[in-house]
């Protein structure tokens, strides 16, 4: 641990270990709420940023060098190359095999279908840090104690939402773990009924 945060300081900085420590925090309280493996979710919150503080070029550069297959979206922005780049590199950087906390670092910007618990733990943890201010993160807070797959619909549509604004481009795995979530609560709406 210590020596994570040694090796993270160097390469991240100050501030970003600042918002990795809270991510750290943020995800273990989930993860005793949600009764969720504690290790697992502590090292991929801790390692979630790995690669944030690179720019794009350098970003490109090292997933060719690792052989990082990744698709066009992915590769315009660090935003969305730091979550494959960075479980690539930890794995390894820290010899880490486990291939649910690999997971849970390659899609906490993104999101996907069908993830696990600890995978939703930590990409709820990034969106709700005390760290972040944004309109409505304190429904999605609160919300995230007590359903962990309603908090991330709701984190999702923020998500897709500011990216419209903006008219960003939004990868399709924000889109499939969303739909995953309506279907999932539109079939248990219709198991209920039946
Ligand atoms: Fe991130
Ligand atoms: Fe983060």
């Amino acid at each position: 641990m210590d020596r994570i945060i040694e090796v993270l300081k160097d390469r991240i900085g100050e501030e970003r270990l600042n918002h990795t420590l809270s991510v750290v925090e943020e995800a273990l309280s989930l993860a005793k709420r949600h009764k969720a493996p504690e290790d697992k979710v502590k090292i991929a919150a801790l390692l979630h940023d790995f690669a944030k503080n690179l720019t794009l070029e350098e970003s490109l550069r090292l997933a060719k060098e690792y052989g990082l297959k990744l698709d066009d979206v992915t590769i315009t922005s660090t935003e969305l190359i730091h979550g494959p780049l960075g479980a690539r590199m930890v794995k390894e950087y820290f010899n880490i095999g486990d291939q649910e906390i690999l997971n849970a670092i390659t899609y906490h910007t993104t999101g996907r279908e069908n993830m696990t618990t600890v995978e939703k733990i930590v990409f709820l943890a990034d969106f709700i840090e005390p760290g972040r201010e944004f309109e409505g993160i304190q429904i999605i807070r609160a919300k995230a104690l007590e359903d962990l797959d309603e908090a991330i619909f709701m984190a999702l549509d923020s998500t897709i939402s500011y990216l419209l604004k903006k008219k960003s481009i939004i990868h399709v795995n924000t889109v499939h773990a969303r739909n995953f979530l309506l279907g999932k609560r539109l079939g248990e709406n219709i198991n209920e009924k039946a």
